[in-house]
């Protein structure tokens, strides 16, 4: 199969509510290159809408109207549009089809937990966990995918294309499978968890292992995209952004629309954090909540260059590491949005943290030991809480919103080295978080007399 030639992606006369602008320079694009930078300045590119610039209170139809009701109201509706957690909210999001022909999964709608025994070790009074694991592949890319998949099949596009440490190529793929459309991933060989993979094989995308980095497939797949006609779903793809502020909504309508402190969220790329940011700040422009909670990243200490940027130059300018973390979904090195993010944390008045991947390894177990579980990446939230509530950014009396970002079964490679030990020799004050399931001979006895040793 090859792909068919180029379309004309979504001109701004195919959006009928928003439009592109360029995060640097202000330049709106009424048509975007594929690989969605400003034509003028080469910056990244954000959805801004109509409504919101002639601040109007209401987006949509323009009128003034209840939307935590209409978004309610929607669930109850047998509508696929309704049903899926992203388009319920379609309000705030870009309208360039009847809601009838969307590509959805029925995203979102994810739970969010209250935990009882995280809050005590990180030392704050009440903390949420946002499990956007609980999407239909596995992890919050789900939610931006549904938007960027159904404009791609919209704006006439044959197929799809991501560079990935797994999670976006799962959900890319099953998304375009759904839209009946090819799908391309570029995938740094060896080095995304195999369920991840496995996924991606399943969804049926064509899968090119790069004998390279994440950051290394980015710059393959720039190139590829310039000479073959791709619909990159990347995170540079600003409508995906769009579909993962949805969350910010969901735990908005989750606490009764009381505003947490903090959201605390993994950085890998700098996408969706910059997304949730952007869901609770459009919120407080619609008058819907009265303030917005600080919004915090943090990075794997062996993938952070953001922290690094924040420290060393304030957030002005950006050094390139080589990325090295157990937690495979945010070994980056050279995050493509991280503008968007240091503009985030500071209309937010958030921070940015890094963790080891021994205090990721902890956190992890934790989470699980609520019952809970999620992938490696997921659990930097709670390791930088505690180090944020040791460095008095969060105060004891403080609510937090952990953003669970993938599913457990993600990396049960990951879980095991850590039970077995395999990890990094720890601490005996920490060994006690190990579970390694002893092998025993096959009787009562033997069973019994293991669960008495264990119990003591
Ligand atoms: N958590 C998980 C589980 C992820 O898969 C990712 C990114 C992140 C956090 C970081 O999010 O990039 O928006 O800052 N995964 C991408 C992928 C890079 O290809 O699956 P981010």
């Amino acid at each position: 199969m090859v792909p068919s030639r180029q379309a004309d992606v979504a001109n701004a006369s195919a959006l009928r509510n928003c439009r592109l602008r360029c995060i640097a320079c202000g330049q709106s694009a009424d048509g975007f290159a594929v690989n969605f930078r400003c034509p003028a300045c080469g910056d990244l590119l954000e959805v801004v809408y109509t409504e919101f610039d002639s601040n109007t209170a209401a987006p949509g139809s323009g009128a003034q109207r209840d939307l935590k009701s209409v978004w309610l109201e929607r669930k109850k509706s047998s509508l696929a549009a309704d049903q899926s957690g992203v388009w319920r909210f379609r309000d705030l999001l870009p309208i360039f089809s009847e809601p009838s022909a969307v590509v959805t999964l029925r995203e979102g709608n994810t739970p969010l937990y209250s935990l009882s025994r995280c809050p005590r070790s990180a030392g704050v009074e009440r903390v949420f966990a946002k499990h956007q694991g609980m999407n239909p592949s596995g992890s919050f890319k789900d939610t931006g995918m549904t938007v960027a998949i159904s404009l791609a099949k919209h704006a006439g596009f044959e197929w799809v294309a991501c560079a990935s440490t797994g999670n976006t190529s799962a959900s890319m793929a099953a998304y375009a499978a759904r839209a009946g459309m090819g799908a391309v991933a570029v995938i740094p060989e060896g080095k995304i968890a195999w369920s991840k993979l496995a996924q991606t094989l399943d969804y049926g995308a064509h899968t090119f292992q790069l004998k390279t980095d994440f950051d290394g497939c980015v710059r393959v797949l720039a190139e590829v995209v310039r000479r073959f006609p791709l619909f990159v779903v990347n995170s540079v793809n600003p409508f995906r952004l769009e579909g993962q502020k949805t969350a910010a909504f969901e735990i908005m309508e989750q606490l009764d629309w009381s505003v947490p402190d903090h959201v605390i969220v993994p950085g890998g790329n700098l996408a969706n954090s910059s997304a949730i940011g952007k869901g609770f700040l459009e919120l407080k422009v619609l008058g819907l909540i009265p303030a917005v909670p600080r919004v915090s990243i943090i990075q794997a200490a062996g993938a952070n260059p953001l922290v690094r940027s924040m420290r060393e130059f304030g957030g002005t300018r950006l050094d390139p590491v080589q990325a090295e973390t157990r937690a495979t979904a945010i070994r980056i090195g050279n995050p493509a949005i991280w503008k968007k993010a240091v503009k985030m944390l500071g209309d937010t008045n958030g921070c940015c943290e890094d963790v080891t991947d021994e205090q990721i390894a902890l956190a992890k177990a934790e989470i699980g030991s609520e019952g809970i579980g999620c992938e490696p990446a997921s659990a930097t939230t709670l390791a930088g809480l505690k180090k944020l509530v040791r460095s008095g950014f969060v105060e004891p009396g403080d609510t937090a919103v952990l953003i669970l970002t993938g599913h457990v079964l993600k990396d049960p490679e990951f879980a095991l080295n850590f039970h077995r030990n395999r990890i990094e020799a720890l601490p005996a004050a920490e060994a006690a978080a190990l579970r390694k399931p002893p092998v025993l001979e096959p009787s009562a006895d033997a069973v019994i007399d293991a669960l008495m040793r264990a119990r003591a």
